[in-house]
């Protein structure tokens, strides 16, 4: 007999852990820490609080299987804590957040934080230690297990204590199976690439030997917080109206378009029910199944919205880009570039986009490629996104780059939807509209590099022939002196000082 049973959605998860970038012990340990840094930053966001992270990685102590050990992972943070009634179901259950909102964030799906947590239970059977405070004077500690199949928290033990110190953040510690010696590279890269692209935040990373890596701060300023924002009519699907029209309180498609939409008044109401043939008093509540199919069918159709704004997104700004790639890669040149807003099926973002040159940025065989979205470092399957692609794509001769050069470029694409292939965010799917602004946003960058290269290129021809120069003018002096018969050579030094003068200009 055939049985059928359903999964939850932390069953899924556990079975499925792959997709979510849990593939082996290496992988896992690197998820884990970036997991959890990543929720840190998106609450110091919120709170408006340049951020202040501490993570440590230790040995348990306990052997377990051959290729993995036991890690305990602790991270803090000085963020906007959790509401204590919140706590459990934040960690220990899959697919509950905060950051459903159309907004940009870090985090998407309640899955990231909590998906460590699950890995580190199903490895260890360990509970996870938390201990948040919202900066009142208490603060919560749980103990807590999650219950895979019904996907619930499960309360071991909870504690309040005073707040003395008024202390706001969350503290977050478990148990899990890792790999660090394999995974050391990587976490150690992706703290370097967060500290570019957060250089208001102090990160101290202290690893299982005892080993100290400090990222200091180098500026307090904050990017712009993004604002929360209505559907544009072009991003949505039929699930989404449906939902609209169970909780609208508008009597009316024309307030209906008004109030839920982005963007829309009056007169593109009007517009665009005309357009739609959708009568302007009719009740939304009353649309059948397959008006709502018209009408968002129509809604991709029609070209007179207005395009959607970008308050809801939160670039890093070209002062705060430079400074974090100054500040980690001590670059000779740098140029950045923010790109205006632009949208891809309703959906909008902007892109950054720099260029590092000498310095410390590594030198390879190739340009090397930093790559960002919604400020979090992309770090594996860079081969696989679309930045990589279109930079090999570029006639690099052209903006004077040889292949041996120290030149790195970052691209950080910010949208409320980033368009990732996989929901362990790793890397960026093909959309026409993102792929023309990365193209555009780099060459802007590169014809930058150009100027700076041909530039220098200039001047080291000019040296090398003023060189020569004044080395052989005192003979050339000398001997046309004697060929021509005279007794007195001409006076030079007026020539030689001008030599002194333009390479000194140009040290
Ligand atoms: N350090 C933290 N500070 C504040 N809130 C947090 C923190 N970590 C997790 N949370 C809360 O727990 C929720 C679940 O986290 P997570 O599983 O990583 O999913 P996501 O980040 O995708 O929302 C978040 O949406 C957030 O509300
Ligand atoms: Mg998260």
């Amino acid at each position: 007999m055939v049985t059928f049973e359903m999964i939850s959605p932390a069953d899924f998860f556990y079975r499925n852990r792959d997709i979510a970038g849990f593939t082996n012990p290496a992988r896992a340990i690197f998820s884990s820490v970036r997991e959890l840094v990543e929720n840190s930053l998106d609450a110091s966001d919120q709170s408006r609080v340049p951020s202040e992270i501490y993570i440590r990685l230790s040995n348990d102590g306990e052997e377990s299987s051959e290729e993995a050990d036991v890690y305990k992972l602790r991270v803090e943070d000085n963020g906007s804590g959790i509401p204590p009634r919140h706590i459990p179901s934040a960690f220990g259950q899959v697919l509950f957040g905060s950051k459903y909102k159309l907004k940009q964030a870090r985090g998407t799906f309640g899955l990231g934080g909590t998906m460590a947590i699950l890995y580190g239970q199903i490895t260890t059977h360990k509970p996870v230690d938390v201990a948040s405070s919202t900066g009142t004077t208490r603060i919560h500690r749980y103990k807590l297990m999650i219950d895979i199949q019904k996907n619930r928290p499960v309360i071991l033990d909870s504690k309040i204590q005073v707040n003395k110190n008024r202390w706001r953040g969350t503290m977050v510690e478990f148990c899990l199976e890792g790999d660090y010696p394999r995974a050391m590279a990587k976490i150690v890269e992706y703290l370097k690439q967060t500290a570019v692209v957060t250089p208001y935040a102090n990160i101290t990373f202290v690893d299982p030997k005892g080993r100290l890596y400090k990222f200091n701060r180098v500026t307090s300023k904050m990017p712009r917080p993004p604002k929360e924002t209505l559907p544009h009519p072009h991003g949505v699907d039929v699930e989404t109206v449906r939902r609209l029209i169970q909780i609208t309180k508008c009597r009316n498609m024309i307030d209906f378009m008004k109030t839920h939409f982005h963007r829309i008044g009056e007169k593109i109401s009007h517009n665009f029910l005309k357009f739609a043939g959708i009568d302007e008093k009719k009740d939304p509540r009353k649309l059948e199944p397959d008006e709502i199919v018209k009408l968002v069918r129509m809604m991709k159709k029609f070209e007179g919205f207005r395009s959607p704004d970008a308050s809801c997104l939160s670039p890093l700004g070209e002062d705060l880009l430079k400074a974090g790639i100054l500040k980690e890669l001590e670059p000779e040149f740098i140029a950045v570039c923010q790109r205006r807003p632009s949208t891809y099926s309703g959906h909008p973002f902007i892109l950054e986009t720099a260029i590092a040159y000498g310095g410390n940025v590594p030198r390879k065989d190739d340009i090397v490629l930093y790559r960002f979205a919604n400020r979090i470092p992309l770090l594996y399957d860079e081969a696989s996104g679309v930045s990589w692609r279109i930079i090999k794509s570029i006639n690099w001769r052209k903006y004077k780059v040889k292949p041996d050069m120290p030149v790195a470029i970052m691209v950080h694409l910010c949208s409320t939807k980033v368009p990732y292939k996989t929901v362990g965010k790793e890397f960026i799917a093909d959309r026409p509209e993102v792929k023309a602004e990365i193209l555009n946003g780099i060459r802007e960058v590169a014809r930058q590099l150009q100027r700076f290269l041909s530039k220098r290129e200039y001047r080291e021809k000019e040296r090398r022939r003023l060189a020569a120069f004044s080395k052989y003018l005192p003979k050339i002096a000398k001997f046309s002196t004697e060929l021509s018969g005279k007794e007195k050579e001409p006076d030079i030094r007026k020539l030689l000082w001008s030599v002194r003068k333009f390479e000194e200009e140009t040290e």
